[in-house]
């Protein structure tokens, strides 16, 4: 039985509107011509960073610090957004599966038990990102898989990949598809009928988030499950490095293998297996939902296959999605505005559509929909759809940073939170220009929302989820740029592990506030007690340790 009634803070008053700002993608690093957010005008973040150490620290916001296997491990939006939100630290998929795996355990749960069903009789069919990122997926984990499923009485195996380039260098996938088709033909070697299938790059083909965009399912539904696609190869190889010379990793047309018939090798039909080997869910939620729902209307599936469908995890916890599922996802129990609903205070989150779901699915522990719709209001503003935002880099954050303002003026509303999308998603196209653009442009969103908290008197928490613009090549060991073979700078389009900013003010914030320095190694999930306290709240005792204290004047 869990008691939802928080305490009062000793010190803290209540009523204080409070604006929740997350940059996405905004790390602490070095100031170079590589550093985006240096070069950039960002007079307000600037301005911020006056305040250290009482008013403005950095928190960790990779690896362990938030549930990450290990301290290599970069940060990323989900595991960044559910440490903001739930207040303590989860081991996340990733480690999860790596558990699952190592332990065999995998093989004996009820996913795999139910799949396996099928391989007496059908094919086993593997759908995901092919990456060494750990963002989404990890291919030593899907190279486990596919080692323990032809152990577990898989005899018909097709791989179909999504290429990545935006967790890792673009040109990677080469070398990814090789090791792959390698594991497969030893797989042939023990008799084993295992294939590469199709493939496309991950932006393009299969992986959008939150319904931004259906058309990218749909190309991926026609490769995978139809097996129709403008490209047909024979070689996975060769696909991608052909196709290379048309589109980048992260945008590869979807293409199927044929055989000699040219025949694809691998559509998925009535008495087939599929799993979807992606831990993170924002981006296969889509496609789990595709491949479950038997009433559908986002695109015209064609053939809906009968078949034994499992995710790697369950990705939606309150849609039960997908009902299957190869290893239990963290608990994200309790999350900070469960409590905060309970106790009677009123939200607004708000971002646009490639980051909707961050601040409210991910802040809520993964799980979609309201506490209680009464208290909250959740906004989402339209994405910009098919173009690659280095062409658009100011994406909407000012439509955010206007929305944001309008709901804190309205005084309807206790806490307001938002996700600046631009240093993240222009980031990762790897373009340096674009990505100067788009700091710019996130700055002045944190200045209307920090104007608008000046007026009604309230308090503003900025922090970021991981870092990204902050570092836009790739480092040798004394952190100079690296070069490639023909004297190319090696671009980073990948998040970091670099720290992340955190800066509290207003005029609503009570003058003995600062942070603490008793707690060096703070990171994000000190986040959410700290806001409850800014609230008027103590946390729960299990949350980790707030970031602030009030120092008696
Ligand atoms: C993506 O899905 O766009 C990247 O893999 C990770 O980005 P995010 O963690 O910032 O959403
Ligand atoms: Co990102």
């Amino acid at each position: 039985q869990v008691s939802w009634k928080l305490e009062d803070h000793p010190k803290l008053p209540k009523g204080k509107t409070i604006a929740v700002v997350v940059l996405d993608g905004w790390g602490e690093n070095k100031p170079d011509d590589y550093n985006c957010i240096h070069v950039a005008q960002t007079p307000t973040m600037d301005s911020l960073k006056q305040g250290a150490p009482e008013k403005w620290r950095l928190i960790r916001a990779h690896g362990t610090a938030v549930g990450l296997p290990t301290e290599e491990d970069m940060g990323n939006s989900e595991v960044g957004h559910n440490a903001l939100g739930a207040g303590r630290i989860f081991a996340q998929g990733a480690k999860l599966v790596d558990l699952a795996l190592a332990s065999g355990k995998i093989y004996e749960g009820e996913g795999f038990k139910y799949i396996s069903e099928s391989f007496e009789k059908g094919t086993l069919h593997l759908i995901g990102l092919l990456s060494d990122g750990g963002v989404h997926s990890r291919l030593d984990q899907l190279q486990l898989l596919l080692k323990g499923s032809s152990e577990h009485g898989a005899k018909r195996i097709r791989v179909h990949f999504l290429t990545d380039g935006r967790d890792v260098s673009d040109g990677s996938s080469v070398g990814f598809v090789e090791t792959i088709e390698n594991d497969l033909a030893n797989l042939r070697e023990k008799g084993v009928d295992a294939r590469i299938a199709s493939g496309g790059g991950r932006m393009y083909v299969t992986m959008d988030r939150y319904e931004n965009d259906w058309d990218v399912v749909k190309r991926g539904w026609d490769a995978q499950v139809l097996g129709e696609a403008p490209h047909k190869f024979t070689n996975a190889v060769e696909a991608v490095k052909k196709l290379r010379e048309i589109a980048n990793d992260q945008y590869l047309p979807p293409f199927v293998i044929v055989d000699e018939h040219n025949k694809a090798v691998g559509p998925i039909v009535d008495g087939d297996a599929v799993v979807t080997f992606n831990f993170r869910a924002d981006r296969m939620v889509m496609l789990a939902k595709a491949l479950e729902y038997q009433d559908f209307d986002k695109f015209d599936r064609v053939r809906f296959p009968k078949i034994r469908y499992a995710g790697m995890l369950q990705y939606d916890g309150e849609l039960k999605l997908p009902s299957h599922y190869l290893v239990s996802p963290p608990e994200i129990d309790r999350t900070s505005d469960e409590y905060l609903v309970y106790n009677g205070i009123c939200t607004f989150a708000c971002s646009e559509t490639v980051k909707f779901g961050h601040v409210t699915f991910f802040w809520n522990g993964n799980r979609s929909g309201y506490f209680n719709p009464e208290l909250e209001k959740y906004v989402e503003i339209p994405s910009d759809i098919g173009i690659s935002f280095n062409l658009q880099p100011k994406m909407k954050a000012l439509e955010i940073g206007e929305r944001a303002r309008d709901a804190i003026l309205s005084h309807k509303f206790d806490q307001v939170r938002v996700n600046i999308a631009n240093g993240d998603m222009v980031g990762h196209t790897g373009d340096i220009q674009a990505t100067i653009v788009a700091c710019k442009a996130a700055d002045e969103a944190v200045k209307m929302i920090l104007d608008a908290i000046e007026q009604v008197g309230g308090i503003y928490v900025v922090t970021a989820d991981h870092g990204n613009a902050e570092d836009m090549v790739k480092r040798d060991k004394c952190g100079q740029p690296l070069y490639d073979k023909n004297g190319q700078l090696q671009i980073l389009t990948s998040h970091t592990c670099h720290p992340v900013p955190i800066a509290i003010g207003g005029p609503g914030l009570a003058p003995g506030v600062r942070f603490r320095n008793d707690v060096p190694d703070g990171g994000l999930a000190n986040v959410a007690a700290t806001i409850m306290n800014l609230h008027g709240f103590v946390a729960p005792n299990d949350y980790e340790p707030t970031l602030i204290q009030v120092v008696d004047n």
